[in-house]
């Protein structure tokens, strides 16, 4: 994850950013990365956005200890939750003007679960950027390997997990969960950034 961070949160990506969710960044604004990982967005956000307080969430043990590390570098926060579970956002006692999540929504039993407890975080007229795998043809997901992977039941399942959504279903979900979208781009066959702004702003 650390290795293909540089390509993933690229020149695209932070266009992206800049155009569609930076405009939330008012004085004093506060910015949650939903599946932390390893924090490194925590860093790429202090970096380019030093005025801004960060905040992580994050379940698994080895990325939680890392991205605390990083966080005790930044002065950002780490906070422990299951982000598919119902009321994960009770665990966590502010309000957002940035809500952000990479390479997670698709991994989650209940990815509606961290969309409605992320509006109940992120403060009416604030932004939402999601940044994932996005449905795409089994043709294509070969095509993108280096080398042809066998047909095994390991490729199926990452195949499921990686073309499980369209945008059009992310977009579905957070507009029930009381966001609507205002920026998308397709940045290749298999990947989709989506920005969101709360409704109610
Ligand atoms: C593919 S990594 C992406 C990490 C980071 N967002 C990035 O783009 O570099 C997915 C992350 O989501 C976390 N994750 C998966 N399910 C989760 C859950 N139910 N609650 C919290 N975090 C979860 C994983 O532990 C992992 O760190």
């Amino acid at each position: 994850m650390v290795d293909t961070q540089a390509g993933r949160f690229n020149e695209e990506y932070w266009d992206f950013f800049s155009k569609w969710i930076a405009p939330a960044l008012v004085p004093n604004a506060k910015a949650l990365d939903m599946g932390t990982g390893p924090g490194g967005w925590l860093t790429m956000m202090n970096a380019r956005y030093p005025e801004v307080a960060v905040c992580g969430v994050e379940l698994v043990p080895v990325m939680l200890e890392t991205a605390r590390l990083t966080g005790a570098e930044i002065g950002a926060k780490v906070i422990a939750a299951d982000l598919s579970s119902e009321e994960w956002s009770t665990s966590i006692d502010e309000t957002f003007e940035v809500g952000h999540c990479s390479m997670v929504l698709h991994e989650l039993p209940n990815p509606f679960s961290l969309l409605k407890n992320a509006a109940k975080l992120i403060r009416p007229g604030g932004r939402l950027f999601i940044f994932d795998w996005c449905r795409h043809s089994f043709a294509d997901y070969l095509a993108r390997k280096d080398e042809e992977p066998p047909l095994d039941e390991d490729t199926f399942q990452h195949f499921s997990e990686h073309a499980r959504f369209s945008p059009d279903d992310v977009t579905l979900l957070a507009e029930r969960a009381g966001f609507r979208e205002i920026g998308r781009h397709q940045r290749d066959v298999a990947h989709v950034m989506l920005a969101y702004q709360r409704k109610g702003g």
